[in-house]
């Protein structure tokens, strides 16, 4: 039973009930007492008081309309498990998950999913992060799968887990990455089968460490004794690409994947800093010894990072990038700073973890050498100052205590020894391409400024009290925020910063205190759990959710999760696409020509995108019916 439950779990639920607090963990009670302690409210208040003094969210939204940009109209909330855009657009999904990716590939069954060997050669489960490049002419996208539905992949495993070592494989096989080539025929787009650039990546494709890490005992194995190259890549959320051509999938919750068949198992330390419990979330352990703690205590040290996949040759070894630090990465936004160094933004999403910057030592240049650029350079991590200052803090051995290999290891103790702030789950930073500024969605926080039941605040994983600071200003932040911040001397390799939050998501339907959100959410375009955020040429910012689709209490009239697009100038957001129900809406990259974008829907619930069978993850194009250019 305990099984059937945890297969429906959202990876932070899971995370949740491998390491209840001793306290209570039931929602509606902590945000009920969370509400009645007005100390609380008062720091939200103060925030609405000097947001105002210092000029953020000033924007209203019938300011806003006069100045629109949108290039649509905004559609309605929606609860149904199809997808809507607006009037002038349509959507096709692209491929599913089983749909082969070479025509060896064993087919898929609507009510029995794929086998393993056919998993191998076929699209995987669980789209997220995406980006497309255009190599030689071809139209290649890059799409992670970033975890299994084991309910739904092995439909015929009665209690939701693996129970074999088949079983085990056929959920590797259905993670990772795939890379495809897609052109676009009289029927739309579709994947070129057995296109020469078409690859699945999954648990078990050789990789190398690269960076401070690279042959540090903590990353030796028994298989590795060198400790440099690694089998795979996992739980691959957001992504990312370089300016070199290269696509960089970012390894989330590893922590997950992990067990010990030997319940004496006595962790290290830094697990607790990581999650890293004794029964991994598809039972790996049991049948897959990598994965057992009791005879592999490196493996988990092994994942966590940055991995950079050429996507011009499928030949080619991935590079785990461990300078660009180990925790529950996101997605990495990368820019090149006034010099032409790569700077890349990385977000750690997990209740009160950082927000991080990597700034590379040696600057692009166009037909050099590129293979080391994420490999040498200066890892930061983000202090926000309650004037709307802030600085970004280096994680060196002076200031932090431990070496350069340590620091990307157990970075999340390296960012705690210096004082960064502790946030509400940093997803997705994107980097505006028409002015020098980044931001970064904040999706949620349930423990943020809650107290335990011991008349103490919550505390991250760390041990670090998550109080109200002036950019996570709300207790049991259910709906989350958008923080902004401009580099100073307009450059992203600066140590020191502005920044402002762009919205504040609520519901102003339902609440009229610091709940009701920032003044550009109107019960016209509410939402919740800001997660995926891309900025399209143009400079405006899509959003993507990851939140509570129940439409009821709290979330009433937000209907499914969704896409919205905002215009930094205005602080307008306008609703664009509403997903299926029990969807998330993550991931979103642009066909060549702009005149398509591609996006992702992650676990839909009911049969979408068929009118019957299993549920499948895909990829779906959008395109206007005039065939223009979108952003
Ligand atoms: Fe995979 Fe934090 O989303
Ligand atoms: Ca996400
Ligand atoms: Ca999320």
């Amino acid at each position: 039973m305990k099984d059937q439950i945890t297969a429906n779990l959202s990876w932070d639920e899971w995370d949740e009930l491998q390491r209840p607090a001793p306290e209570t963990t039931d929602f509606d009670r902590v945000v009920e007492a969370a509400m009645s302690r007005r100390g609380f409210l008062r720091g939200v208040v103060a925030f609405g008081s000097g947001a105002a003094a210092m000029g953020l969210l000033n924007t209203t939204s019938a300011q806003a309309q006069a100045a629109s940009r949108f290039a649509f109209t905004p559609i309605d909330a929606q609860t149904d498990f199809t997808i809507h855009v607006p009037e002038g657009y349509n959507w096709q999904v692209v491929t599913r998950w089983g749909d082969p990716l070479f025509s060896d590939a064993e087919g898929f069954d609507p009510e029995t999913g794929i086998s393993t060997a056919g998993q191998a050669r076929a699209f995987g489960e669980n789209t997220d992060g995406m980006e497309l490049f255009n190599i030689g002419g071809r139209e290649v996208i890059c799409v992670n799968h970033e975890y299994a539905n084991a309910d739904i992949n092995l439909p015929a495993a009665s209690e939701g887990v693996p129970a074999s070592a088949d079983e085990v494989m056929l959920l590797q096989n259905n993670q990772g990455v795939s890379v495809m080539e897609i052109t676009k025929g009289a029927n739309g787009w579709k994947v070129v089968l057995d296109s020469p650039l078409n690859r699945r990546i999954t648990h078990n494709n050789p990789m190398m460490i690269t960076g401070p890490a690279a042959g540090h005992d903590l990353l030796k194995t028994e298989a590795d004794p060198e400790g440099t190259t690694v089998l795979g890549t996992m739980n691959n959320c957001g992504a990312g690409r370089t300016p070199w051509g290269t696509y960089l999938t970012c390894e989330e919750n590893f922590n997950g994947y992990f067990g010990s068949t030997d319940e004496a198992f006595e962790r290290p330390e830094a697990f607790a800093r990581y999650g890293i419990g004794l029964e991994g979330r598809y039972a790996y352990e049991k049948f897959d010894a990598r994965f057992d703690l009791s005879v592999n205590p490196n493996e988990p040290n092994r994942f966590g990072y940055i991995v950079e996949i050429d996507p011009s040759n499928p030949d080619s070894m991935p590079a785990k990038r461990t300078a660009l630090g180990r925790f529950k990465h996101e997605n990495a936004a990368v820019v090149l700073a006034a010099d032409g160094r790569p700077v890349v933004y990385l977000g750690d999403d997990e209740r009160g973890e950082f927000l991080y910057k990597f700034v590379g030592a040696t600057p692009y240049s166009q037909g050099g050498d590129t293979s080391g650029l994420l490999d040498e350079g200066q890892l930061y991590v983000a202090k926000f100052a309650e004037d709307g200052t802030g600085q970004w803090l280096a994680l060196t051995p002076e200031a932090t205590g431990m070496d350069a290999a340590m620091i990307a290891i157990h970075t999340r103790m390296a960012a705690s020894a210096v004082g960064a702030t502790t946030m509400d789950r940093p997803e997705w930073v994107a980097v505006n391409p028409v002015a020098i500024e980044a931001y970064c969605a904040l999706t949620n926080n349930s423990r943020r400024a809650v107290m335990t039941d011991a008349g103490t605040l919550r505390t991250n994983a760390g041990g670090e009290e998550m109080e109200l600071n002036a950019v996570n200003p709300r207790a049991a932040n259910n709906y989350g925020q958008i923080v902004r911040w401009r580099p100073d001397a307009d450059d992203h390799a600066a140590d020191t910063f502005a920044w402002d939050l762009y919205v504040m998501a609520g519901n102003p339907a339902v609440h009229s205190d610091a709940y009701a959100g920032s003044p550009n959410v109107t019960p016209g375009n509410m939402f919740n759990s800001p997660d995926g955020m891309m900025f399209d040429a143009s400079g405006m910012l899509w959003i993507q959710t990851d939140g509570d689709d129940s439409n009821e209490g709290d979330y009433a009239g937000m209907g499914n999760n969704q896409m919205l697009v905002g215009d930094p100038a205005t602080g307008e957001i306008a609703r664009f696409l509403t997903g299926p129900n029990g969807c998330e809406v993550t991931g979103m990259t642009f066909a060549s020509d702009r005149r398509t974008i591609f996006i992702g829907i992650q676990h839909p619930g009911g049969t979408f995108p068929s009118e019957a069978g299993l549920p499948r993850s895909c990829v779906v194009a959008i395109s206007r019916d005039d065939g223009a250019i979108i952003g």
